[in-house]
């Protein structure tokens, strides 16, 4: 095929329609610093084992360097004919430094470039979203910090359970996110192996040191061996998981506002710059942003799906097939990236409205499971203190009364253990008081858990 790198053997030129099917150049293209990259400590290796002169391995630097410089300028354009990143770059650099160009590629396959250019791009992604999600974190850890003492119902079945505070629902927030730092903190680690030298697929008679390469690029070691090198796609697919538990956690979080701001909890206010309007009901006031990094999920989850199954039946070691996963992994990394910088904003935006979370728990029936827990306390059995409460409320509801309303008496009858000041225990506050224990709701048992998370941010 006339034209192409890999033209020698073939009679034809490639038809148009193929060269556009094949093509991963439009989107390959964001992996070209990346590419440059690994070109670089391809070039300094061979020139270290002297398959380059010292002439020619900077003449070959520094074609590449002002190739990054051409491409951040957009002074180069690509097409169709380039196939993908790795033959654009390559073309550049003929076209710059002429015919040493075409001693970069010694010992060195697309396959084991692509796999490079990808450990590169994930580990610069990684460290992007942990960012990020270190500033999603701050803001819970903000906003839980200024609201210690705001009681509300914690639900369960979307139904009033027990009393906790905004501190502490917010704070089980930041544990998500914490857990999704460690996990790219630790998924990175094997997307720290350098494929670089595995060649097609076999390796190369040269004598690469692909130490050296890996070092260069900051690499911690390299696959001990070059099938699996060129093969391995697990990194890309454990980040987009990563990311799709990240995108969950978004969604999650996106519901319950969702659901709080709208009239029937009215909990939280958007702020106007974070919400959006009807184009025919002028009283809307939408909550777009938190609908989309909910909407916006499925797409996450989708790419998951997606690479799964793309490397389910792939014999070794490269296939075509594998330059499908790039479209997924930018899709996934767009995605959640673009909700985890929308999130932390719109978190530090928000107005809460405590006195309504304040009403809304202040329902004596959340506190039934107190009742119930200090006649244990009292050596009554949990089941027949459960009970005991649970005739109680049968009683409370069907005479009309709050539990809160009833006599010492009435709570007498249904279980002697029962002591008038138990009475008091039917607040919120008192209820949330109670639960001191670690990771509970109580003030103490808050300021220790906050102080863990300043911890664990700090120690990052
Ligand atoms: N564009 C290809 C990909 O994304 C690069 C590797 C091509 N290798 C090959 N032998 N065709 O996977």
């Amino acid at each position: 095929a006339p034209g192409k790198l890999w033209g020698g053997r073939f009679a034809k030129r490639t038809a148009e329609v193929v060269e556009r099917y094949t093509a991963s150049i439009p989107f390959d293209v964001r992996l070209v610093s990346q590419d440059i990259r690994g070109s670089i400590a391809h070039v300094r290796m061979l020139a270290r084992i002297g398959l380059l002169t010292e002439e020619e391995a900077r003449l070959l630097e520094e074609g590449l360097r002002k190739i990054e410089d051409a491409v951040r300028k957009g002074e180069v354009r690509w097409t169709y004919a380039d196939e993908d990143v790795h033959m654009w770059v390559e073309r550049l650099l003929h076209e710059r430094v002429g015919p040493v160009a075409g001693k970069l590629h010694t010992g060195r396959s697309r396959n084991d470039q692509v796999a490079t250019d990808l450990h590169l791009y994930v580990r610069d992604e990684v460290r992007r979203a942990r960012d990020m999600l270190t500033d999603v974190r701050r803001a819970l850890l903000e906003l839980a910090d200024a609201h210690r003492d705001v009681v509300l119902p914690g639900y369960t079945h979307l139904q009033r359970a027990q009393p906790v505070t905004l501190a502490h629902h917010l704070l089980a927030y930041f544990w998500m996110f914490s857990r999704d730092a460690e996990r790219l903190a630790d998924l990175d680690r094997r997307a720290s192996w350098s494929p670089l030298g595995a060649g097609a697929l076999a390796g190369s008679r040269f004598p690469l040191d692909r130490f050296f390469t890996a070092a260069e690029l900051g690499l911690s070691t390299v696959y001990p061996n070059s099938l699996d090198a060129v093969s391995d796609r697990d990194f890309v697919l454990e980040f987009v998981f990563a990311l799709s538990l990240v995108a969950v956690h978004l969604s999650r979080l996106a519901e319950e506002l969702i659901l709080w701001s709208s009239q029937e909890f009215a909990f939280v206010e958007l702020d106007d710059a974070f919400a959006t309007g009807s184009s025919m009901m002028p009283q809307k006031k939408n909550p777009d942003v938190p609908e989309l990094l909910r909407g916006k999920t499925g797409r996450v989850v989708g790419d998951l799906v997606a690479l799964l199954t793309v490397l389910k039946g792939l014999p070794l070691a490269y296939n075509k097939d594998l330059q499908e996963d790039k479209e997924a992994l930018f899709d996934a990394v767009d995605t959640v990236l673009a909700g985890l910088e929308v999130t932390a904003p719109l978190l530090r935006s928000l107005t809460f409205r405590t006195d309504a979370m304040r009403r809304a728990a202040d329902d004596p029936l959340l506190c039934a499971t107190d009742l119930a827990e200090v006649l244990a306390l009292r050596g009554v059995p949990f089941r027949e203190a459960h009970e005991a409460v649970g005739h109680l409320v049968a009683y409370a509801l069907a005479s009309g009364k709050s539990l809160r309303d009833l006599t010492p008496e009435e709570l007498l009858r249904h279980h002697a253990a029962f002591r008038p000041e138990d009475l008091k225990l039917l607040s919120p506050e008192a209820s949330v008081a109670g639960r001191k224990l670690f990771g509970g709701p109580a003030e103490e048992a808050v300021a220790e858990q906050i102080a863990l998370a300043r911890r664990t941010l700090e120690e990052e």
